[in-house]
């Protein structure tokens, strides 16, 4: 069974000032979802944005809201994401102390739930929790900060995620879906890909790509990183 590639921009590196419009705009020009990093400068050394914003681009776009949480703690954000028209709800295991509580929290709420390994965070955090995912997120930098460099021990780690959902999904018939992020760009997209991600998050490489004055400034980026995936293919 071939699994939809998904593209989801992160706002991190989107122009704050004119958010509506940017995330109508990546969407128009063709990406999947809105990647919405939330840091709380406690488990991230860096502050971004709340429920509050996450509500006020809801109305521009129909496309999932696709919400990383890299906050300590975790559980009482997710009712107010979930409120705030979030679709997928991710955080770090090591962020929360009743992991299998929150990822139930988060199906509570009506949204699908995910779980994101940081490069050092080893894979066995999956062990007992497998059928309350429905997407794994890996990091392929150290999360806080947009426009850092891919960290290349995260292909292996790809690979190895990859065969146990793919054991998983043979199984028991619940796929889950692989989503990576950090420094993703024109250039690697095929390599991670072909490593065994279907979700793809990429900020500055898509953000940073606009023109201002161009009503169409992000058709190019978004056909470009499709089409370095149609040939990973
Ligand atoms: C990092 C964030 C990422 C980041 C991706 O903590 O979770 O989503 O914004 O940005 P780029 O693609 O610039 O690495
Ligand atoms: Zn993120």
């Amino acid at each position: 069974m071939t699994t939809e590639l998904v593209l989801a921009p992160s706002v991190l590196s989107a122009d704050f000032a004119r958010l509506g419009e940017e995330v109508r705009d990546v969407i128009a020009a063709g990406a999947d979802w809105i990647h919405f990093d939330v840091m709380d400068n406690h488990y991230v050394p860096n502050l971004t944005v709340g429920p509050l914003v996450c509500k006020a681009i809801r109305p521009h776009i129909r496309a999932p809201i696709d919400v990383h949480l890299m906050v300590r703690p975790v559980d009482r954000l997710v009712a107010d994401f979930a409120a705030a028209g979030a679709d997928i709800i991710s955080f770090h295991p090591e962020a929360s102390e009743h992991v299998d509580r929150t990822l139930a929290l988060i199906r509570d709420q009506g949204c699908k739930a995910g779980l994101v390994f940081n490069p050092a965070t080893p894979l066995n955090w999956l062990d007992h929790v497998m059928d309350k995912l429905d997407l794994v997120l890996l990091m392929s930098v150290n999360p806080g900060f947009g426009g850092q460099q891919f960290i290349a021990s995260t292909l292996p780690k790809i690979a190895a995620t990859r065969a146990r959902l793919d054991e998983h999904a043979a199984r028991t018939g619940q796929r889950i879906r692989l989503e990576v992020d950090g420094g993703v760009k024109i250039d690697n997209i095929a390599e991670v890909a072909r490593a065994g991600a279907d979700s793809f998050v990429a900020g500055s490489a898509i953000f940073g790509a606009a023109r201002a004055d161009d009503p169409h400034r992000y058709d190019s980026v978004i056909a470009e990183l499709r089409g370095a995936l149609a040939g990973a293919a």
